[in-house]
């Protein structure tokens, strides 16, 4: 194991900086593991390969690792974490999920996804193989009525070529891409999630465009290559999935990573749920600095062209989870983080306008929450949350699980790890028995 943790830049300090690959066996477990889980967790997140460029380093470009855990019969298996090996180019940093029999490494701005087995081996397989075209994004939407993955994807090669252009991408029920249609944009905006509804797809066009060499006086931790421009206009646009026309309308200046959900409600109005970020990627505050996102709903008038905004909580929240199958269908909860201290899971229920706390301890860092229904799950939240946390004291990480209708109360399992996982972005549960 590394014990050089020190950095100017804050994206390679403490539990930030990069771990060895490794492997282990028959894991420690404190409470009970429940006998239904059989699968996999995967999580994907940025581990840079030495050596590492301290001053200009941004974990949007580091090299992408998977950590896996298997678990069995309620026993913790393995836990292994391995290097996204890519034949294509980039190693994908950013999510990791199973679709049509294939788990695919993924991330945005252009690179190809990298397909691996469920013993973490990267394989030269080809994903979309009948479509020349690899250009992908880090979060599609899941279709669970139709078994279709739905994605805006761009191409950070083409904004250099000087083409203002994203494609609306449908990768079908045996994987492969079923719809490709180009759309042109004004600018070079950064957009790193979707939304779906049951006739629409939401694409985000805000204010943090493409841009490079904005930074001549390049702050540690601030080289990426987009920037926020306070002089545009934030667009949405409503691409109807039948016509693939689109209604472009203004919704206020703000910026997004990640939404919760979206859905049309019985009054054929689009609710939006997100994490809003009122400025983000301005010169003096590169992230992770500068404004929090807090969770917002914003009600939109697809006839009327308008958008009204609600925020919803005073507590800042990133990495909002929902249950699996719900992908632009009404969502009743939402998993979250805090963002910030990183030691209190939320679970948000919309319908009463309320919330819980699960409350990880003090030094102990949580990442994003992931939802597992249960097999027979009788409501929306009958299932578990899961997640990685990061113990400073101990300096290392465990894998944990909640019940998710007793969200507060102490974990029905915790999965002591033998090192520490560090803190990374996205990852999935993928049930090895149907
Ligand atoms: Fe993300």
């Amino acid at each position: 194991m590394r014990n050089l943790r020190e950095s100017e830049n804050v994206f390679l300090k403490g539990n930030w900086y990069p771990v060895d690959e490794s492997s282990s066996e028959n894991l420690e477990v404190i409470g009970e593991i429940p006998q239904e889980l059989n699968g996999l967790f995967l999580r994907n997140g940025p581990n840079p390969k030495e050596p590492i460029d301290h001053k200009n380093y941004h974990p949007f470009f580091g090299d992408g690792m998977i950590h896996g855990l298997k678990i069995e019969n309620g026993k913790a298996l393995w836990y292994k974490n391995r290097y996204v090996e890519s034949s294509f180019g980039f190693g994908p940093n950013t999510h990791v999920m199973k679709h049509a029999d294939k788990i695919y490494a993924l991330v945005e701005g252009g690179s190809s996804p990298v397909i691996l087995d469920s013993n973490l081996n990267f394989t030269d397989e080809i994903p979309f193989s009948k479509n020349k075209e690899k250009r992908f994004t880090a979060h599609p939407k899941f279709d669970a009525t139709k078994n279709e993955l739905h994605a805006i994807s761009y191409d950070f090669s083409e904004y250099l070529s000087e083409v203002n252009q994203v494609h609306y991408r449908v990768v079908d029920d045996k994987g492969e891409i079923s719809t490709d249609t180009p759309i042109e944009l004004n600018s070079k905006p950064m957009i790193h999630d979707c939304a779906i509804t049951e006739n629409y797809v939401l694409i985000f066009d805000l204010p943090v465009t493409f841009n490079t060499g904005r930074r001549t006086d390049n702050k540690d931790g601030s080289d990426y290559p987009v920037i926020w421009d306070d002089t545009y206009q934030s667009k949405l646009g409503l691409l109807n999935k039948h016509s693939s026309e689109i209604k472009w309308i203004e919704v206020p200046k703000c910026f997004l990573f990640h939404v919760v959900n979206s859905y049309e409600n019985k009054s054929g109005k689009i609710i939006l749920d997100f994490c809003r970020y009122e400025k983000l990627f301005d010169f003096d505050n590169p992230l992770p600095f500068g404004n929090k996102p807090f969770l917002t709903r914003w009600e939109i008038d697809i006839a009327k062209g308008s958008c009204t905004e609600k925020i919803l909580d005073d507590r800042p929240m990133e990495f909002a989870r929902i249950h699996p199958e719900l992908d632009g269908k009404e969502h009743r909860f939402s998993y979250i983080l805090n963002d910030g201290s990183l030691n209190n899971l939320f679970k948000y229920d919309f319908l009463k306008d309320n919330n819980e706390v699960h409350n990880l301890g003090e030094n102990r860092k949580g990442a994003e929450p992931v939802f597992i229904p249960k097999t027979n799950s009788s409501a929306e939240d009958d299932g578990y949350v899961v997640g990685f946390v990061y113990d400073q004291d101990t300096d290392r990480s465990e894998f944990i699980i909640i019940d998710a209708e007793n969200f507060s109360k102490n974990p029905l399992a915790r999965v002591i790890l033998p090192s520490r996982v560090p803190f990374g972005f996205h990852g999935s549960w993928i049930n090895l028995v149907e």
